[in-house]
């Protein structure tokens, strides 16, 4: 087996190289992307394959999918330019003939109305239409996306528009596992799974952190103007904010929950609860 794996130089494409690393895959069949290889000089000292790729340069994606028997597609990180930059990784897909595309999309992707869900949608389109064998990874939220603002939290309280819905949020290191999974046994082609871990609102994210923390942190809810104005005089720049903002929006109507029986039976075990990820990230 030879595996592609796009995004190695971010938090979640190493955390893969890493887990097929731990399942006892060769390093030699292991292919680490990212557009500045020299992060990844630490994987190609232990013998992982590094190439440089580009998702706006069709002829970087030829030459990094060379070889390539299965290929993990994690998406890109800049919203508004992945269409056609997806695009780009599913012809080069095409052209090399991979035997498995493993793509990370969101929860629900076929009919969430998140904005942030358009790019995936179009994107898990193009590559059903490519004909190649498929496997889509619908990560729901990362738990980091919140116990990394532990510190804000404790000392602003906890802000959003996400009402009382329930976001199967998971630690990235849980999607990891679950894509070399997926990458390193067979039965996934053709498989959409819906990922994410057990779900919770915003209210009980806020009493966890007061319950492990001891101070007292609330939940404020804000219509979704407010909140995108908040995240704006925080320094988020505007059109993500507004992202942000319509994400919370989903996430209030159900659109970032997932059963947690798909990321289960992956890993084989429950994966890491919000109260876990609390207490290591304090
Ligand atoms: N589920 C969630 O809560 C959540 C949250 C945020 C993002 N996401 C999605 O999940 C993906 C992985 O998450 P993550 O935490 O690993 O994000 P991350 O740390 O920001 O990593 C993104 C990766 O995409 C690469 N990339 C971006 N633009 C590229 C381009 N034009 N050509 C080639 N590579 C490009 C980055 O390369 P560089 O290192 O060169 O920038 C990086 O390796 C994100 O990209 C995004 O699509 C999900």
């Amino acid at each position: 087996m030879s595996v592609v794996v796009t995004g190695a130089t971010g938090h979640l494409g190493r955390l893969i190289v890493e887990s097929l690393l731990r399942r006892d895959v060769p390093a030699a069949q292991i292919v680490a992307l990212g557009r500045d290889v020299g992060r990844l000089t630490d994987l190609a000292d232990r013998g992982v394959r590094v190439r440089a790729a580009d998702y706006h340069d069709p002829d970087s994606l030829r030459d990094a999918f060379t070889d390539a028997e299965k290929l993990m597609f994690v998406s890109g990180s800049e919203v508004g330019q992945r269409v056609p930059q997806h695009r780009n990784v599913v012809a080069a897909a095409r052209q090399a003939g991979v035997g498995l595309v493993a793509y990370t999309s969101i929860t629900r992707a076929d009919t969430s109305d998140m904005v942030l869900a358009g790019e995936h949608r179009t994107t898990e389109e193009d590559l059903r239409d490519s004909g190649l064998p498929l496997v889509l990874l619908r990560n729901s939220w990362y738990l980091e996306n919140y116990t990394g603002q532990l510190a804000t939290y404790l000392a602003h309280g906890i802000a959003g528009s996400a009402g009382d819905g329930r976001v199967s949020a998971a630690t990235r290191a849980d999607y990891a596992e679950a894509a070399a999974e997926v990458l390193t046994t067979e039965g996934h082609a053709g498989r959409v799974y819906e990922l994410g871990g057990a779900a919770f609102t915003l209210t009980e994210l806020a009493a966890e952190v007061s319950r492990q923390s001891g101070r007292e942190v609330r939940y404020t809810d804000l219509p979704e103007p407010a909140y995108t104005e908040l995240l704006v005089s925080a320094g988020v720049p505007e059109a993500y904010a507004a992202v942000l903002a319509d994400a919370d929006r989903g996430l209030a109507r159900g659109e970032l929950y997932a059963p947690v029986e798909d990321l289960e039976k992956l890993l084989g075990r429950r994966p890491t609860s919000l109260a876990e990820a609390i207490r290591a990230a304090l």
